[in-house]
């Protein structure tokens, strides 16, 4: 499984890939204003650090205006994904932009439904919000085995791409559902290796090759 950061803080994208288990990045308006920085200069640095794939999100709502952006977005950089909305103009900018050999990320996806039109219009990845879906009562990580069945039943090759991820139990269930990316917040990053036994287990072992130093 491959993993993403969603974030557009670049502090956070240089510690996580000092990991060496950095795939790409994710992010959205919402990430880019709470940078506290413009979406160009966020943009160009991102895509310049990172050599996977780089979602930048449009804002247009309609298909034209999706297009037009999209062109703008790819001069940022060869890793640069169109993320677009999941909605009918989002679907026809998707097709459109998939004919011409563009790689898209479909965002806001809430079912397995809107994740079959994505499939269907040529999505590069689709972005199934789990999270979200928890926050309104729902399990969130069902739709996520629903949808990988659906896509293995016809042979989609858009990758489900699980996001809206707020902690561990989400990375560890996207990858036994099959999933094919999770973009993960950088402190679940943190919270991804952390075991309170390894800890323990490490401060034993070193007070004891201390002891036999001598
Ligand atoms: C995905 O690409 C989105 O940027 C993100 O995962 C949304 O997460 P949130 O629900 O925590 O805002």
């Amino acid at each position: 499984m491959k993993f993403f950061i969603d974030t557009a803080d670049v502090g956070e994208i240089k510690e996580a890939r000092a990991l060496g288990i950095l795939d790409g990045v994710t992010t959205n308006p919402s990430l880019v204003k709470k940078s506290g920085r413009t979406f160009k200069d966020v943009a160009t640095e991102i895509c310049k650090l990172v050599e996977g794939p780089v979602s930048l999100e449009v804002v247009s709502i309609d298909c034209d205006g999706m297009l037009k952006e999209a062109k703008e977005l790819l001069k940022y950089g060869s890793n640069v994904v169109i993320k677009l909305p999941l909605i009918p103009e989002g679907l026809k900018a998707c097709r459109r932009l998939s004919q011409d050999g563009v790689k898209t990320n479909v965002t806001l996806c809430f079912s397995p439904v809107q994740a079959l039109l994505a499939a269907k219009a040529g999505a590069s990845y689709i972005s199934p919000f789990v999270g979200r879906l928890d926050d309104v009562g729902q399990d969130g990580m069902q739709i996520i085995p629903e949808i990988r069945k659906i896509y293995d039943n016809y042979g989609f090759e858009t990758e489900i791409l699980v996001a809206s991820v707020r902690h561990p139990i989400h990375v560890h269930q996207a990858a036994l559902a099959g999933a094919d990316v999770a973009t993960i917040p950088f402190k679940v990053f943190g919270q991804l290796v952390q075991h309170p036994l390894t800890d323990k287990g490490l401060a034993q072992f070193l007070k004891d090759a201390e002891a036999t130093k001598a």
